[in-house]
């Protein structure tokens, strides 16, 4: 073993996984900015207080924050989410309303590893600010639907709630206190636990114990203000003119504790039930204002970059892209063709890779094999002598009459345009 290895739920990711990574953030950029969203990139370090204000009464702030002083004295913290970064940013830079950006990156929490939840795990996602019409929630969720439908995922289902307006939930809040106090001894310990600290959180509790309680728990329906019930009307109105299928959900509340009125969910059909949730969002409109901003709206969600792709792997889609080259070249005359070969080729956009440390011709063709060229170029001392190369098909159907193999013999000036047509 190793003395040094990554730290517990932090992972490399080696080719050609990261490729499947970019290209989930490019389909995810592509989605997007078809509808007028624009990439945001903030540090990865933030002021603790920021992410205070997602609320302590949450885990991810108050046991799973990555947080220290640097030499500077200040508290910091590694970002667990972005939304609160984005407001910060909103609030900083004051950008003109509706402000519609996206974000891609890595997160920290101080979570307990599996599958599908990790310490350091990548998110991609997008938040608008600055407007409540409900039609923006309807956006939104539309848009992470899209992109789950471009990934080819089929088995995604679209959860929805609205938490209603801060008295709504504050009334709701203390309808499930008073539900559950007079409850306390048949739910569980845990939950007991959390009822002290967040009721809302008592209705995620999946141990078997809480079942039967939390199905009888109060609805918050019961406490819509007019408002908060015409909202979330217009948003269900919304997904069901898109043709978006959805689930109203009256327990799902999330993990943060900045929503109000919309908040959704979308849960992967094949992963275990704590870490099907692929992606998730809601309405937060308090949050610009708790960072110090003026009153504004906002709407967002993000998705688990490292969740979706599980949930790719276990529908069969979206696989990695090919690492292959167009080329390889095979130069057995010291290397020096090869390097001039190659840098041609790569010039006139083609793939190309070759071999080093002047191997024997064998070794050199297994390594042209490997890497799933369409074609291997061989350089052996006739042909640098009569100016010309081998063109020799790896996979293509064989190109020319001359062998068995397809091989042909391509004037050295030739090459780079032979090969050109030969790849399109
Ligand atoms: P969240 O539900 O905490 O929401 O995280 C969003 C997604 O990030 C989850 O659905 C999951 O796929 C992924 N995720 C969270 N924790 C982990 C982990 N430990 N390992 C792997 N994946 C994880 C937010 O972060 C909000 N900022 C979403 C939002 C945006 N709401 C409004 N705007």
């Amino acid at each position: 073993m190793p003395e040094f290895q990554t730290s517990p739920g932090m992972r490399d990711i080696l080719p050609p996984e990261s490729a499947r990574w970019r290209r989930f953030v490019d389909v995810f950029a592509q989605t997007v900015e078809s509808a007028g969203y624009g990439q945001v990139m903030s540090p990865l370090l933030e002021d603790l207080g920021v992410f205070q204000r997602i609320g302590d009464a949450t885990d991810v702030v108050s046991k799973e924050m990555y947080d220290f002083v640097d030499k500077g004295g200040r508290h910091i913290a590694l970002r667990p989410e972005l939304t609160a970064s984005i407001c910060r940013a909103f609030v900083q830079h004051r950008p003109l309303a509706p402000w519609k950006i996206w974000y891609s990156g890595s997160m920290f929490r101080y979570e307990k590893p599996q599958r599908g939840r990790y310490r350091q795990f990548d998110q991609v996602g997008i938040e608008v600010l600055g407007a409540d019409d409900p039609n923006l929630d309807v956006e939104v969720i539309a848009l992470g639907w899209e992109f789950y439908r471009a990934l080819g995922l089929q088995q995604v289902k679209l959860v929805l709630n609205s938490l209603g307006e801060p008295d709504d939930r504050a009334r709701y809040v203390q309808a499930l206190q008073t539900y559950f106090e007079a409850n306390l001894d048949a739910l569980s310990a845990e939950s007991r636990v959390t009822l002290q600290k967040n009721p809302l959180r008592v209705l995620d509790s999946k141990r078997e114990q809480d079942a039967a309680l939390v199905a009888g728990a109060p609805r918050i329906a019961q406490f819509y203000s007019e408002k908060a019930a015409s909202h979330f009307e217009a948003v269900q109105a919304g997904l069901t003119t898109l043709g978006i299928p959805f689930t109203v959900e009256p327990k799902l509340v999330r993990g943060l504790d900045y929503y109000r009125h919309t908040t959704f969910e979308y849960q992967g059909g094949t992963l275990d039930s704590a870490q099907n949730a692929l992606g998730g969002g809601g309405r937060y409109d308090g949050l610009v204002e708790s960072l110090g901003g003026p009153a504004t709206a906002g709407v967002g969600f993000a998705m688990g970059l490292d969740r979706t792709l599980l949930a790719c792997d276990d529908e069969g889609v979206f696989p990695a892209p090919s690492a292959a080259v167009d080329v390889f070249v095979v130069d057995t005359t010291g290397g020096a063709e090869a390097l001039r070969i190659t840098a041609e080729l790569r010039a006139a956009g083609l793939r190309a890779d070759r071999a080093y440390e002047n191997r024997s011709m064998k070794s050199q063709m297994k390594a042209a094999d490997r890497s799933g060229a369409v074609f291997a170029v061989i350089v052996g001392s006739n042909e640098l002598e009569a100016g010309s190369v081998v063109v020799r098909p790896l996979r293509a159907e064989p190109a020319g009459p001359d062998t068995a193999s397809g091989q042909v013999a391509v004037p050295r000036t030739d090459l780079t345009s032979h090969l050109t047509k030969a790849m399109s």
